[in-house]
């Protein structure tokens, strides 16, 4: 299996990175290739890429036909509010984009800042985001 992480905080070496490094890790461990994307550094192509036209042949998100067509899709989030109240909307979101793009959504790993980068190096931010990926590559 492959997985391809857009990573999409400003932040290259903040908390969402961190997190992502553990399920780097745990995905590399179960033999999995793994690409990992930063946004930030790749801004102004995406740019090009997210404003072109839907009805594009050649970068349609949605519909029969388009390049990720049945693909999973998985969240993992980094918030300062609590829980649910920082999540749901991106999950909504991405629930709908999943619908609407014929994408497997496969759930959402989510952890809270409450003290820096020590909030994502606990061992239960660790053994859950490396359980998640366990998941992820499951299903
Ligand atoms: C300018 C700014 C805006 C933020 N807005 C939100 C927010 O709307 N909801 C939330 O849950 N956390 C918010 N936070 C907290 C961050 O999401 C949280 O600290 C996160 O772990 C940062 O991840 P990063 O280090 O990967 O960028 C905000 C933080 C900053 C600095």
């Amino acid at each position: 299996m492959n997985v391809l992480i857009l990573m999409g905080s400003p932040r290259l070496h903040g908390n969402t990175a961190e997190l992502c490094k553990y399920f780097i890790e745990e995905l590399k461990e179960q033999s999995t290739e793994v690409k990992y994307i930063e946004l930030e550094k790749n801004y102004k192509s995406l740019q090009g890429v997210l404003c072109l036209p839907e009805r594009s042949r050649r970068v349609r998100l949605c519909a029969e036909g388009c390049l990720w067509e049945g693909k999973q899709v998985a969240i993992i989030a980094t918030h300062g509010y609590d829980g649910e109240y920082a999540t749901e909307p991106f999950e909504v979101g991405m629930k709908r984009l999943c619908i609407h793009s014929n994408l497997k959504y496969v759930g959402m790993y989510s952890v809270q800042d409450n003290d820096n980068l020590a909030s994502f190096q606990t061992n239960e931010a660790i053994e859950g985001v490396k359980a998640f990926a366990r998941k992820v590559i499951s299903e």
